[in-house]
């Protein structure tokens, strides 16, 4: 929300928490707008609240063009996330025209009023930083390598040899613009480079000359339109061994380096070291930033829920902005004085080199840069010379060329079906056209081709479109890869208008048909995000399949959304990497794949999703796990070494800073639950757990018993079965997990040469424990014992085993990899146990956190025991009631009277003596043993039945559609088998309740029989 000059932002997860920021200007431009006749965006009332571009130009350019009038520099940045709105506001869209093209207009708009005695000039440079290379988008020769920034002492930084185009009209800008606009989408198509990772400067000089008072006034207007803020951080910020090797990001951070020194500046603190040098932007704006200029920041946010962060973090970084304080000083020179300067300086330096002698290293070092500085002095010189008007003849007959190649584009597409490309950044997208003439037309790299296509993953001759009785279609070469409407083509495929094409690895077009089939406009639905959707899809990748529908009212899980749409951006990353990968001969396969898809976490609910990037050496068969950080890393790094591949230049790297390389690791390959509620029962549990993947596939299954039992590890029979976990409170509890096998590895199918180990962590152990490695072994022989004992049982362990499971996970090791650390000394007692549920071993921060979200839970659960043992009383004083009556009747029976007990309290004080003694087993004899016996059959059947019900919640179906039959049989027979399962046991629980029933009428009646018999 904004109001005049105030920001607030509300937490989406906490709607009370709101942050207020206050600047000099802010803007909403949302909601409450309608488009004019002339498709500019206006507001819909005067209490819309919307500001259109007008208005920004109104409250800043105006502002700026003063500036420039008045001789002072100024500067005009946009910041903010990807899709914020930075080019919108920047360059603008269509009618919308941004500020640029504004403050153009507007510049000569005013000088066609000119004095006579006054000469306006003008020049326009346009450039791009990518990965701290400069590229000069007006000019038609790319250095490889890009242009260099040098420093002077007149001019401070520069960019030496780009392009500055004398103007004297906006419509010499705009096009200028284009042209700019569409050399900026050939690199980016042609390298996959999506350019809103890279920074746009645009700056236009503009020189007042006074031609009686041989005054001149110059003004350097810059205009930035930043890379995506967040890309900042989307990389090298996680533990990437090469987190370090990227510079792509290096001129956004050291921009909020910068900023930040300068802010402390302004507050009054210490700074040593403002760090302008460190990369090429900053060197760049150093004096718009921190010395001569009126800089404005413009911070563009986004106000989506799933942007809170992002945008908050744009408010800070904008909050720390408005702190710094420039001292711009108008900029005047006497012209002649210049000149006169200039030919001063280059006399002195020829003096100095003639004084130089004519030996040694530093001597000729020395030379080379004092010649240096002479040319360029001397150049300068020249062009202050030449005179202004012979520049502008020059630049106009460019433009007149670069104007009539525009329009025959723009006749052309009156005519002929076309293809227009289609870029992550919209400003990039419909900028380059392909049209399809009549007959046949071959696409590739090659120049012989009709239209030549550069791009990753696209052959010398990739594909041809025909043109023949008003029909469009496309045939993909042999193994070329096409695309259409995310649907990979082979064969000759017709083309309807608005037909999404793909060629290569990621090169999207849009295929506009002929003239009269254009009904419908919608092109703007069709961005890259609709393409990467349709792909996914036709993988059958959805947000429903990634869970996002959840039951409050079919309403999407904001995290889910975050996660598919990462998926999304990622899909085009991961095509161009494995097609980097190729052409390099690296020989890696990378697939897209979401961690915890259908994982749980202890307590049953879902994990956190993230998209990871699995990775696979073809030919070794290793495997590499890789987080979105480091694959987004990794694709900078890739992309490095690529362009050097693509300007021939040596490409070899060492092994430890290649980015196609890691060292191998062993792999997390899937977990099972293991319910430990049995535990709290003092009963054996013996499960055959699936090892499920992240999508919910078996990856083999685990034998695992987790058996109580005593202190020197007897195991606890039937009979130690405690009916209330409560009465554990405070005792020992001795338990010992036995992981015995594991079957059918997948792992091991798919190379016999690998192993595995298995990890779990129990309760509050501060480490994970591992089983010791297995190698070549698809049914690996683990055996292992490990005996854990809880030696005064707390609430919150004892709650803990009732509701958590065990998570058993398996790790796959590959050949050379480190195997995990499976040795448990530290943690074994004298006693040859490891203990558990240790006060110690927590930390106080966990404590505290425990101690304040559990009050809530704990309040309920103490009323939810309070009417639990009232019920149980009310069992107990029946059977007590019962039990003098049995005694009594018993009494009649003579001896045998130690078997008086009833089983009920047999239980309770086994579970209390079970620590010292040995157990006994009395034999049953009476309808209480039986009682006592019916549940918990009841509840062992139960387990089991839950057991099956969480496979089944867990099981994924499979993507092939010939594969859903087998899926959907398997899991009606698991949903049989639960169903007789449950049957089963309720019959069984029915018919026990009914035979103790029955024998107990039966004691009852003897009991009467003898009464009255023997009274
Ligand atoms: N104020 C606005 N009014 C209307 N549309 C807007 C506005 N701001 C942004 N948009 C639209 O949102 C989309 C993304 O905006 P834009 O291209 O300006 O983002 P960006 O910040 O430059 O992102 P990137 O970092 O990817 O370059 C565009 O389609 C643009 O038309
Ligand atoms: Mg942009």
């Amino acid at each position: 929300m904004q109001s005049g000059t105030t920001t607030t932002i509300h937490d989406p997860k906490n709607p009370e928490h709101i942050k207020t920021f206050t600047f000099d200007l802010a803007y909403w431009s949302h909601s409450g707008f309608q488009r004019d006749k002339d498709g500019v965006l206006i507001p819909t009332g005067s209490d819309s609240g919307f500001a259109g571009q007008r208005d920004i130009f109104r409250d800043l350019g105006q502002g700026v063009l003063d500036s420039a009038w008045q001789g002072y520099n100024a500067t005009l940045l946009a910041y903010g996330q990807t899709g914020s709105g930075k080019s919108y506001s920047m360059i603008g869209y269509g009618a919308d025209k941004g500020m640029i093209p504004n403050v153009c207009e507007e510049l000569f708009k005013a000088t066609e009023n000119r004095e006579k005695n006054q000469q306006y000039q003008v020049t326009f440079s346009m450039l791009e930083i990518y990965n701290e290379q400069v590229r000069d988008l007006l000019s038609k020769i790319q250095k490889p390598g890009g242009l260099k920034v040098r420093e002077d002492q007149h001019q401070g930084f520069y960019v030496d040899g780009l392009t500055y185009v004398p103007c004297d009209s906006y419509a010499q800008i705009e096009r200028l613009m284009e042209q700019g606009i569409k050399a900026r989408t050939t690199a980016a198509t042609s390298m996959n480079t999506t350019s809103s990772r890279s920074h746009m400067v645009i700056t236009i000089q503009f020189k007042q000359i006074f031609l009686d008072g041989e005054l001149t006034k110059q003004s350097t207007i810059n205009l930035v339109d930043l890379a995506g803020s967040e890309r900042q951080k989307s990389s090298g910020s996680e533990g990437d061994r090469l987190r370090e090797g990227s510079r792509v990001n290096l001129s956004l951070t050291t921009l909020g380096n910068v900023i930040s020194a300068l802010a402390d500046v302004a507050m009054g603190k210490r700074v040593l070291h403002i760090p302008y040098r460190d990369s090429v932007l900053t060197r760049l704006l150093q004096s718009a930033l921190g010395g001569n200029s009126k800089t404005i920041m413009i911070a563009a946010i986004s106000p989506a829920d799933i942007c809170y962060e992002e945008t908050l973090s744009t408010l800070r970084y904008a909050e720390r902005t408005k702190k710094i304080k420039n001292k711009a000083v108008i900029n005047t020179s006497p012209t002649e004085k210049l000149i006169k300067e200039l030919k001063a300086e280059n006399n002195r330096l020829l003096c100095r080199l003639a004084g130089l002698g004519n030996s040694g290293k530093t001597v000729a070092d020395k030379t080379k840069e004092l010649e240096y500085l002479l040319a360029k002095n001397q150049l300068r010189l020249q062009t202050i010379q030449i005179t202004w008007e012979r520049q502008l003849e020059e630049a106009r007959q460019e433009w007149e060329e670069q104007y009539s190649a525009a329009m025959q584009e723009r006749q052309m597409t009156k005519t002929f079906p076309y293809l227009f490309n289609v870029n992550e950044d919209p400003q990039l997208t419909g900028v380059l056209k392909h049209f399809i003439q009549s007959g046949s037309s071959d696409v590739g790299q090659a120049t012989s081709n009709k239209i030549v296509l550069q791009g990753l993953g696209i052959s010398d001759k990739h594909a041809t479109f025909t043109n023949m009785d008003g029909e469009v279609t496309v045939t993909p070469q042999k193994k070329c890869r096409v695309v259409v409407n995310g649907v990979p083509t082979v064969t000759e495929t017709k083309l309807q208008h608005l037909d999404r094409v793909i060629l290569g690895s990621n090169s999207a077009y849009l295929y506009v048909g002929f003239p009269s089939e254009r009904s419908s406009n919608d092109w703007v639905r069709f961005d890259y995000d609709f393409f990467q959707s349709e792909l996914a899809a036709a993988e059958g990748v959805s947000i429903d399949k990634f869970g996002a529908i959840n039951n409050k009212g079919g309403k999407v899980d904001p995290s889910v959304l975050a996660v598919f749409q990462d998926y999304i951006k990622l899909i085009p990353l991961v095509a161009e990497a494995n097609q980097m990968s190729e052409e390099l001969m690296k020989g890696l396969k990378l697939e897209l794949k979401v961690k915890n898809l259908a994982s749980a976490d202890s307590t049953g609910y879902d994990l956190q999703k993230e998209v990871i990037v699995k990775v696979t050496n073809r030919e070794t068969q290793e495997v590499w796990m890789w987080s979105k950080a480091k694959f987004i890393n990794r694709k900078y790094l890739m992309e490095e070494i690529y362009q050097h591949f693509l300007d021939g230049e040596d490409i070899h790297v060492a092994q430890e800073d290649d980015p196609f390389w890691d060292p191998v690791e062993a792999i997390h390959l899937g977990s099972a639950h293991v319910w430990l509620q049995s535990l709290a029962y003092c009963m054996k549990l013996e499960e055959q757990a699936e090892l499920l993947n992240s999508e919910g596939l078996e990856e083999a299954v685990v034998l695992i018993n987790i058996i109580p039992c005593s202190g020197t590890g007897e195991a606890y029979g039937e009979d130690d079965v405690v009916i209330d976990p409560s009465e554990l409170l405070g005792k020992r509890i001795d338990f010992q997990i036995q992981i015995i096998q594991c079957l059918g590895i997948k792992w091991l199918k798919e190379d016999a040469r690998r192993g595995i180990q298995i990890g779990y962590k129990v309760y509050d152990l501060p480490i994970t424990l591992y089983t010791k490695p297995v190698w070549k072994n698809v049914n690996a022989k683990i055996e292992e014992t490990v005996h854990f004992v809880a030696l005064n049982a707390s609430h919150k362990f004892l709650n803990y085993l009732q509701k958590n499971a065990l998570i058993v996970d398996l790790w796959g090791l590959q050949e050379g990899c480190a195997e995990l650390n499976c040795t448990k000394k530290d943690l074994i007692t004298w006693e040859g146990n490891i203990l558990v549920d240790n006060m110690k071993t927590l930390t106080a921060q966990e404590a505290n956190q425990a101690t304040s979200n559990q009050m809530a839970e704990l309040y309920l659960k103490l009323l939810k025991l309070e009417q639990e043992t009232e019920l149980l009383r009310n069992i107990n004083r029946a059977l007590r009631e019962e039990n003098v009556l049995l005694k009594d009747s018993l009494k009649g029976c003579g001896p045998g009277q130690d078997h008086k007990l009833s089983s009920a309290s047999r239980i309770t004080a086994q579970a209390v003596s079970r620590r010292n003694t040995p157990p006994t087993y009395p034999p049953r004899t009476s309808c209480d043993a039986d009682f006592a016996k019916a549940p918990k059959v009841f509840y062992q059947s139960m387990n089991i039945v839950r057991g099956q019900f969480l496979k089944l919640r867990h099981n994924r179906p499979p993507e092939d559609d010939h594969m859903l039959r087998p899926f959907t049989q398997r899991q009606s027979h698991l949903l049989k088998d639960i169903g007789e399962l449950l049957e089963a046991s309720l019959w069984k629980l029915k018919n026990d309740v009914a035979l103790i029933v029955k024998k107990k009428r039966e004691s009852l009646v003897l009991t009467k029989y003898r009464g009255s018999s023997f009274p």
